[in-house]
C-alpha cells in the first residue's frame, strides 16, 4: 500500500481470525496455481482470467477489482516492475521474474499475499534477489508476536535486505488487514528495534517487503498503477497476511 495516515488498530477475535483463514487459504491456493502458469509463452492476461473464473465459481470477491479504481483482480509485475502491474496482454519470456499480488474477500474478511516466481530458467542474480526478498518476509514473520514493537519487525526485514546489499523500497509499506484490505497500522519494511507501537495478539497484518537489485527509487507509470524501479533494475516482492499470537504468528495466506 501507499503511505497515508490514521492509526486505530482493529483487533480480531479468535472467531474472526477463523474467518480470515478462509480468505487467506483461497489466496494462497490461487497464488500457487498461478505460479504453475508462469512459463515462457504464457500470456499475462490469462492469469487474470484464471482468477476471475475461479473466484466466480467459488463466490469469492476479488478484493483488488475496483479498489481505488484498480481495473483487474490480480497485479502482475515483471522484472523492473515492482508492484501494482496491470495484467495486460504480454507474453512471458524465459528469464523473466514475475511478481503476482492477489487479494480475496470471503465472509467479509480480506486475505492479501504476493509471490515472485521465475519464468523458466532465470539468472543466478535474479534467483538470489527472489530468495532474499522471501527470506526478508519470513524474518519479519518470525519477529512478529505479542509484545514486540513495530520497529522490531521492520528491523528484522531490513536486516536481511541490507545484509544482502539490495535496495529496500521505503515508499510502499505493509498494513493491517481485516474487513478492509488496508487497515492501521502501516508496517514499514525497515525500523529501529525496540521502538514503535507495541504489537499484540489479535492483530492481523500484511508484511510485504519490496526489494531491488539496484537503487530503491521508484516511479508510477502513465497507467496510474504500475510501479517500476527508476534505474530499471530487477525487483521482487513477497507478502503474507499473518495473525499475531503469543508464539509464532499464524500465516493465513499459505495454500493449506
Ligand atoms: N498488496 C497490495 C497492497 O497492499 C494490493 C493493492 S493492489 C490494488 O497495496 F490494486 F488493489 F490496489
Ligand atoms: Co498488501
Amino acid at each position: 500500500m501507499t503511505m497515508d495516515s490514521s492509526n486505530q488498530v482493529i483487533l480480531k477475535s479468535a472467531d474472526e481470525i477463523g474467518l480470515m483463514r478462509k480468505a487467506g487459504r483461497v489466496v494462497g491456493e490461487t497464488l500457487q496455481e498461478l505460479a504453475e502458469q508462469v512459463r515462457p509463452g504464457a500470456d499475462v492476461r490469462d492469469l487474470n482470467t484464471y482468477v476471475e473464473r475461479k473466484y466466480e465459481r467459488l463466490g469469492v470477491i476479488p478484493t483488488f477489482k475496483g479498489y481505488q479504481g484498480y481495473p483487474d483482480v490480480v497485479c502482475v509485475s515483471i522484472n523492473e516492475q515492482l508492484v501494482h502491474g496491470i495484467p495486460s496482454s504480454r507474453i512471458l519470456q524465459e528469464g523473466d521474474i514475475v511478481s503476482i499480488d492477489l487479494g480475496a474477500t470471503v465472509e467479509g474478511f480480506v486475505g492479501d499475499s504476493a509471490i515472485t516466481v521465475g519464468c523458466g530458467f532465470i539468472s543466478d542474480e535474479a534467483q538470489r534477489l527472489i530468495d532474499v526478498a522471501r527470506n526478508a518476509l519470513w524474518a519479519g514473520i518470525h519477529a512478529a508476536r505479542d509484545g514486540v514493537r513495530k520497529g522490531d519487525i521492520g528491523a528484522a526485514i531490513q536486516e536481511v535486505i541490507e545484509t544482502a546489499g539490495y535496495g529496500l523500497v521505503r515508499n510502499y509499506v505493509g498494513h493491517g488487514v481485516g474487513r478492509e484490505m488496508h487497515e492501521p497500522p502501516q508496517m514499514p519494511n525497515y525500523g529501529n528495534a525496540g521502538t514503535g507501537m507495541r504489537m499484540r495478539s489479535g492483530m492481523v497484518i500484511a508484511l510485504e517487503p519490496m526489494v531491488t537489485a539496484g537503487r530503491p527509487e521508484t516511479f508510477v507509470h502513465d497507467d496510474g498503477w504500475t510501479v517500476s524501479t527508476k534505474d530499471g533494475c530487477l525487483s521482487a516482492h513477497f507478502e503474507h497476511t499473518i495473525a499475531l499470537g503469543r508464539g509464532e504468528a499464524e500465516v493465513l495466506t499459505l495454500p493449506g
